[in-house]
C-alpha cells in the first residue's frame, strides 16, 4: 500500500509520528508532504528531529495567508504531486487549512482520501476549524474516529458507513514520550526565563484565532494569567506573539513570564512539572488529560468533552467574568481523584489506523 500523508500545522506533526511509524514497520510506502502552513523551527522542524519523523518528501513551502490563499495555494501546489504519486490513500490530519486543502484536491483528483481524528465537532460555527472538519468529513471515503463521541457525530450527519472508530493517535505518542521523560528525570528544558521550576507553575497556551484577534478579549485573558498567585509559564504561538505586538499588549507581567513554543518531548515534561495547564489548545486538552494534570480550557466549548469528566478539564470562557477568587481556585484546583478510564485508546491507534488503510485499499 502507498499512503500520500499531507501535513503542514504543528499539531499534525505530533500524529504524523506515530503513523509514520506503523506504517513502516507494515512495509507500506509512505509519501510525507509538508505543505509549509507552519515554517517556525519551533513549530515544525522541531516535531520532525524530536519525534524520530522521517524528513519529508515534499515540501511546498505554502506559508502564511488568510484562509483562502492559504487553502487556495495548498490546492494548487498538491495537484502534480497528487497526480504523479497516485497514491492508494491521501490521509489528512485534523482540523487544519491544511487539512481540508488536501482532502478537497484528493476527491477532485478521485484519489481515495481518509480523515485521521474524524468526527470531532465544537458545534461553533465562527472557528475556522469547525468550517475545516465539517468539510473535511463530508469530502473524504474513510472517516478514523479518535472516539465514540466523534462516531456519533459522524452518525449523526449520515456518515456511519464510511467511519470506523480507531482510537486517538496522540494516546500513542503521547504515553511513549511520558515514559521516555520519566526514566531520565532532569529538568524541564525550555522552560521561560523566569520561571523557577522548583515553585508551582502553570503551564499556558493561547493560540486560537477567538482568543488572539480581538484586542479586548486578547488583554481581558492576559490580565487574567497576570493576576494568577503562581507563575504562568505562556509558551507562546507566534501568532499570538505577532497578535500582541500589533494590539499593544504587553504578556510579561505579573505572574506571567512568556517563552517560545517548546519541542513535544519539553512540553511532555513541562505539563509533568506543572500544577496545571490553562489552554485553548485542543491538542493540550487531552495532553493534560493524559499527563494526569488539571486543566482549563479558555472557551466556550471542547471537542473533547470526555476531558471534562470528573473535573479533569474545565472551561472558562471568560475568566475575568468569575472575580478573581473563583478564577484563582479554579485555575489552581488540585488534580481530581476521580479515575479517568480511557476514553482515548490503550496507545496503539496508529496500528490500527494503519490496518484500517491496507484493509480498504481500492482493487
Ligand atoms: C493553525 C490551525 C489551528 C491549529 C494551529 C496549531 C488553521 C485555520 N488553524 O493555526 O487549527 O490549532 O495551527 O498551531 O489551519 N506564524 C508564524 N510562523 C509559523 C506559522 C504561523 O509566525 O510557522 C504566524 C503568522 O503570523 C501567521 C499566524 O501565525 O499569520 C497564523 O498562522 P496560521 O497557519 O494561519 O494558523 P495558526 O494560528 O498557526
Amino acid at each position: 500500500m502507498k499512503v500520500l500523508s499531507v501535513v503542514g500545522a504543528r499539531p499534525q506533526l505530533v500524529k504524523l509520528a506515530p503513523i509514520a511509524a506503523a506504517l513502516a514497520a507494515g512495509g507500506h510506502r509512505h509519501v510525507i508532504v509538508h505543505t509549509g502552513q507552519h515554517y517556525d523551527a519551533d513549530l515544525s522542524d522541531v516535531f520532525f528531529s524530536g519525534l524520530g519523523i522521517p524528513d519529508p518528501d515534499v515540501h511546498l513551502g505554502v506559508g502564511s495567508g488568510s484562509h483562502g490563499v492559504q487553502t487556495g495555494a495548498v490546492m494548487a501546489a498538491l495537484d502534480p504531486i497528487l497526480e504523479m504519486e497516485r497514491p492508494d490513500w491521501v490521509l489528512v490530519y485534523g482540523d487544519t487549512n491544511s487539512t481540508l486543502a488536501g482532502a478537497v484536491s484528493a476527491v477532485k483528483l478521485h484519489l481515495p482520501v481518509a480523515h485521521l481524528e474524524a468526527g470531532l465537532r465544537s458545534f461553533n460555527r465562527r472557528m475556522p476549524e469547525e468550517h475545516n472538519r465539517v468539510l473535511t468529513d463530508h469530502a473524504a471515503d474513510l472517516l478514523l474516529a479518535p472516539t465514540d463521541e466523534a462516531m456519533r457525530h459522524l452518525a449523526a450527519e449520515g456518515l456511519a458507513d464510511r467511519s470506523v472508530r480507531t482510537g486517538d493517535v496522540m494516546v500513542d505518542v503521547c504515553l511513549r514520550v511520558r515514559d521516555s521523560v520519566l526514566a531520565a528525570p532532569g529538568d524541564v528544558p525550555g522552560l521561560p526565563e523566569g520561571i523557577d521550576p522548583e515553585r508551582p507553575y502553570l503551564v499556558a497556551t493561547l493560540h486560537r484565532a477567538e482568543n488572539t484577534d480581538d484586542p479586548a478579549r486578547l488583554g481581558s485573558l492576559v490580565d487574567s494569567l497576570a493576576d494568577l498567585p503562581v507563575q504562568v509559564a505562556l509558551l507562546a504561538h507566534p501568532r499570538l506573539v505577532a497578535r500582541a505586538e500589533a494590539h499593544g499588549i504587553k504578556l510579561e507581567r505579573g505572574a506571567v513570564r512568556p517563552g517560545r513554543p517548546l519541542p513535544y518531548a519539553a512540553m511532555v515534561a513541562a505539563v509533568l512539572g506543572s500544577q496545571g495547564v490553562v489552554t485553548d489548545s485542543g491538542g493540550l486538552q487531552k495532553e493534560a488529560f493524559l499527563l494526569e494534570r488539571p486543566c482549563t480550557t479558555l472557551r466556550t466549548e471542547t471537542e473533547w468533552p470526555e476531558t471534562l469528566a470528573g473535573g479533569w478539564n474545565e472551561l472558562v470562557p471568560d475568566p475575568g467574568a468569575l472575580g478573581s477568587a473563583r478564577w484563582t481556585a479554579t485555575a489552581t484546583r488540585p488534580a481530581p481523584t476521580v479515575s479517568r478510564g480511557t476514553p482515548y485508546g490503550d496507545g496503539r491507534a496508529a496500528e490500527t489506523v494503519a490496518a484500517v488503510l491496507a484493509e480498504r485499499v481500492r482493487g
